[in-house]
């Protein structure tokens, strides 16, 4: 997969190279390019932002600059042979990033990333290229930052991790929290290593009774408690027929019940029943 991202912080994606994502550009498997957008400034202070029309406060990053950066990417990618990309905004006001928008993205040969800094890109530059190219306007969380760089990282890593050989172990992520299947919705329960007492603190017994449907039991009874705790709305949304008999006797222990819908709702006081 080849991947360009263009920002005026080329620093700021040094860790592209670090850990997982940096062993993929080392063997190959992510042909990353980071480039710095003043390059396709003019002016002697490289600007890159101008004031708000309609005014308010920020500055707007200029189309100028971006439209002949991307412009030469593209042309540069399309000579490397690399097919039609993909444009990734990052930006607040974007579709919330989930594991299956990072599915979709790594099944992509090409991601273009425009990281905007201040108080966005002008709009024009996304309309423009929405005419040639699909494009993703992603926000990783309800939160503003100051920038798109740091949520470019967030999405390079859990897009690099689901590609084919970047795993040491192609089971790896076949349990993660959000993963599809099985265990769809949940969130991962608590693991542990050696040693098997550390500071007073034990590990479950069943993890090392080498009973592996216990063990699988103890696992998804962990997760459903982890994700009504943390995540309501995961088991609210989660199909009630993927719950079996143990999982709808823990869920009701938890104080769950099926709804009007089927699907699981919270019991909340005053509201099992009573007239
Ligand atoms: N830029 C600033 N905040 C952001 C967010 N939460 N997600 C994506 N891009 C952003």
């Amino acid at each position: 997969m080849r991947i360009d991202v263009i920002t005026i912080f080329p620093e700021y994606l040094a860790p592209l190279h670090v850990s997982l994502v940096g062993k993929a550009v080392a063997r190959g498997v992510l042909d990353v390019h980071v480039h710095d957008l003043r390059r396709w400034t003019h002016d002697r202070h490289a600007t890159v932002d101008d004031t708000p029309y309609g005014g308010g406060p920020g500055m707007v990053m200029k189309t100028g600059p971006w439209g002949e950066a991307l412009d030469e990417v593209i042309a540069d990618g399309y000579e490397t042979g690399a097919r039609l990309p993909r444009l990734v905004v990052p930006t607040p006001s974007g579709r919330p990033f989930t594991q299956e928008h990072a599915a979709e993205l790594s099944a992509q040969p090409w991601l273009i990333f425009i990281p905007a800094r201040y108080e966005g890109i002008d709009r024009r530059v996304v309309d423009e290229y929405a005419t040639r190219l699909p494009v993703h306007e992603i926000s990783i969380g309800d939160y503003v930052l100051a920038g798109g760089e740091a949520p470019v990282l967030v999405i390079v890593e859990a897009v690099a991790r689901l590609l084919p050989g970047v795993l040491g172990n192609a089971e790896s992520h076949r349990d993660d929290s959000f993963a599809p299947g099985p265990m769809a919705s949940l969130l991962e329960g608590p693991v542990y290593t050696k040693p098997p007492e550390w500071r007073g603190r034990t590990v479950p017994d069943v993890l090392l009774s080498g009973h592996h449907g216990k063990i699988a039991r103890w696992r998804r009874d962990e997760a459903l408690r982890r994700t009504a705790a943390h995540r309501p709305d995961l088991i609210e949304r989660c199909d009630p027929a993927a719950f079996d008999r143990k999982d709808r006797e823990l869920l009701a222990a938890l104080g769950w019940r099926p709804g009007p819908g089927g699907h699981y709702v919270k019991n909340e006081k005053g509201e099992d029943g009573a007239a």
